[in-house]
């Protein structure tokens, strides 16, 4: 919580500590004996949504023009959360042009204005002004959580990184596949509101929200075993694996020695196609996405994978795109849905482009 210098007129800091509960800030220096430095920065950064109320006139016509002359400015300044705002004052400073106008500049700023209803106020006027009734400010704050979280109760199992096939003990088969691209869909998937399984192959890579269960595996085999020990629960599944087509038939448990000559070859096997064996049982209520990494056709391609393993729709990168695919932070992706609809992104941060499938998969499933 934080008051402004005005707000102390009304409230002792001491008294709002002691009635919520929480920690009070009003000044840059919490502790004028030590000096010890409140950081407004941190507190502007660490919130998830900036609700001012009361706010006065004086301090709505602060926030239109970047006025920082208190903590509280300071600390709006720097959120980098949304913010929502409550007015309260009399019904002629509410009405006058210059606050109107301050209002529908912090509008444009995509400062979310609560209403000021009509009602008695503090001068013993009636009219609009009021702030708006605490009930209301709390459906609002409410509101915006549960818009912010669509995927709230919703399960999602997501692959990611590569497989490794064992030739012997020290030696395999793998590929390139750093894991970013998987592991961004889990957490934006988290920060929607979902509970994520997140089935990786060896990657250097952990996850950072708290709804993300990570489980690690290290071959095709062993992913396929933990996909399918969760896929039936789930709601959405995200193949973003890059996962080994082919194992050695047989892998030795002794490192193999090398032969004085002669050539030495590895009879490879076919791996089960996972995404096609969670296609076949996929219920009507399950969505089911999966990547394609193609160089050439890859449209053509991208659309016969969605016929062939039961998708519901196919994010395409196309290793011809510069920036795009393995090992660097950025892709530049198509999505395909199972009309053949095609939807182009730009060339985007691994984490933008993970929104935007997690925004796709939304708007196709909730909205
Ligand atoms: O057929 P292709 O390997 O190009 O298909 C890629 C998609 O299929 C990706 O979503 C990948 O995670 C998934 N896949 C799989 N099991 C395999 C091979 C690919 O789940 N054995």
């Amino acid at each position: 919580m934080v008051l402004t210098p005005s707000a102390i007129d009304f409230v002792t800091p001491l008294t709002l500590a002691t009635l919520s509960k929480n920690r009070v800030y009003s000044d840059f220096t919490e502790d004028k004996d030590t000096g010890e430095w409140t950081n407004h920065v941190e507190l502007g950064l660490w919130g998830d949504l900036m609700l001012i109320a009361p706010i006065s006139a004086n301090t709505l016509s602060k926030l239109a023009s970047g006025a920082c002359d208190n903590f509280l400015m300071a600390t709006f300044l720097s959120a980098k959360c949304p913010v929502m705002i409550a007015p309260a004052m009399d019904l002629d400073m509410y009405s006058n042009a210059a606050t109107q106008d301050n209002i529908s500049i912090l509008k444009k700023r995509a400062i979310q204005v609560l209403d000021s209803p009509s009602g008695e106020l503090a001068s013993g006027l009636s009219g609009k002004g009021r702030m708006e009734e605490p009930e209301e400010i709390g459906m609002a704050v409410e509101e915006f959580f549960t818009k912010k979280e669509p995927l709230k109760g919703k399960i999602a199992l997501v692959t990611a990184g590569p497989t490794y096939e064992n030739i012997d003990p020290v030696r395999f088969i793998g590929n390139y596949s750093s894991g970013k691209m998987g592991f961004a869909i889990a957490e934006r998937l988290a920060e929607k509101g979902a509970q994520v399984t997140l089935v990786s192959g060896p990657s250097s890579l952990s996850p950072i929200h708290p709804n993300i269960k990570i489980i690690r595996v290290t071959s095709a085999l062993e992913m396929k075993a933990a996909c399918e020990a969760v896929f039936t629960s789930t709601h959405y599944t995200i193949m973003a694996a890059a996962v080994a087509d082919y194992r050695p038939e047989n892998s030795s448990d002794q490192k193999i020695k090398r032969e004085k000559k002669g050539e030495f070859s590895i009879n490879l096997i076919p791996n089960p196609d996972i995404i096609k064996a969670l296609g076949i049982k996929k219920s009507k209520d399950q969505f089911l996405l999966g990547f394609a990494l193609e160089t050439n056709n890859a449209l053509e391609n991208a659309k016969k994978k969605i016929d062939s393993k039961n998708l519901d729709a196919i994010v395409l990168n196309s290793l011809e795109d510069e920036g795009a695919g393995f090992g660097v932070d950025t892709n530049k992706i198509s999505i395909i849905d199972s009309d053949n609809k095609i939807t182009r992104f730009e060339l985007k941060s691994k984490s933008d482009v993970a929104l935007d499938i997690v925004d796709f998969i939304i708007t196709r499933t909730i909205t």
